[in-house]
């Protein structure tokens, strides 16, 4: 038997969040945000992260930057039990600052190691050792991204599931998604890159053409929750509704609900709604993992 449920390859980084800065941000002058938080980010390892804290053994392959960043970002996975043994190590970690406005939000990223793990730093027999593989942030990982097809293929040949969630592309280009389509089991897009992969100018013909493509698309819609088409079938699922401290994250916490709820043979109607729990719960703490750190208030959430 496998000692891992999950394995996934993607970015770490450690996202810096100041809350309650002023709208207009002249230069030159002094400008004091109200809060700060310092959590671990990046949609891949807070990914890993929350799926670990769900109770899913989860293997992670990443490029690790040689400094006191990387070591606090990698920590935080220690904590929650997400096994390392795969990871390589670069120069200069990447790093992520957040400044809220509202609903909305700047997103400033260097990307350092973020785009710096290459085809040749992955072991492909640990990353086949479990049934599933996924990958997150496709974009970003700009030095793999020519190989990420190929690396669905082998993991599909190696007989294991597969998921992707692409989220943006900074050059909204979308092309070489379509190559890796074939290879992928489970997407699970937002509505706007469900849109933008797929060419469509509405979610419907967007879902119709995915559905077409993939065994199963799970399109996020924020506080307006979810939907899926496997099979012809169409599934759809509400938010549940939460006071919100930031959504940041709440994506990526979706994915680690609907896919904890997956690898345990779920139905569809499940995972949805464990997707929707846990991006709902993200939601509650500041950025994408500080709320999946308490335990207890995790469960008693989740229950
Ligand atoms: N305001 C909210 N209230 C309740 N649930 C929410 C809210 N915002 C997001 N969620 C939950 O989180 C899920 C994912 O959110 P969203 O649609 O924003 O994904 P995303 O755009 O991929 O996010 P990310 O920025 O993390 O990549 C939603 O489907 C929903 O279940
Ligand atoms: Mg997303």
């Amino acid at each position: 038997m496998s000692k891992l449920d999950i394995t996934i390859a993607g970015e770490i980084n450690l996202d810096l969040i100041l809350y309650g800065l002023p709208e207009h941000m002249p230069t030159e002058r002094e400008l004091l945000a109200s809060g700060f938080a310092i959590t671990l980010g990046s949609s891949s390892a807070i990914l890993a992260h929350n799926l670990a804290a769900l109770g899913s053994r989860v293997g992670f392959v990443t490029k690790v930057g040689d400094d006191s960043f990387g070591a606090l970002a990698v920590e935080r996975l220690r904590e929650r039990g997400v096994d390392l043994t795969g990871i390589a190590h670069g120069a200069k970690s990447g790093v992520t600052l957040i400044l809220p406005h509202g609903l909305e939000r700047h997103i400033l990223t260097y990307p350092g190691t973020i785009s710096e793990l290459r085809f040749e730093d992955l072991d492909l027999d640990y990353l086949a050792s479990a049934p599933h593989f996924h990958m997150s942030s496709l974009f970003l990982q700009r030095e793999l991204l020519p190989r990420v097809p190929e690396l669905f293929r082998r993991m599909k040949s190696a007989g294991l599931t597969t998921s992707l969630d692409t989220n943006d592309d900074p050059e909204d280009g979308w092309d070489s998604v379509l190559e890796i389509l074939p290879h992928v089991d489970i997407l699970l897009p937002n509505e706007r890159e469900a849109m933008k992969m797929s060419r469509a100018d509405d979610l419907e013909t967007a879902l119709s053409r995915l559905a077409q493509m993939v065994e199963t698309i799970v399109v996020k819609m924020g506080a307006s929750g979810a939907v899926a088409i496997r099979d012809g079938r169409r599934f759809s699922a509400p938010a549940v509704p939460v006071t919100v401290i930031d959504p940041i994250g709440a994506g990526d916490s979706f994915d680690a609900g609907f896919l904890h709820q997956f690898l345990r043979g779920a139905d569809l109607t499940t995972c949805l709604a464990y997707g929707n729990l846990c991006g709902a719960f993200s939601a509650t703490d500041c950025g994408g993992t500080e709320a999946f750190r308490d335990t207890a208030r995790m469960q008693e959430f989740l229950r």
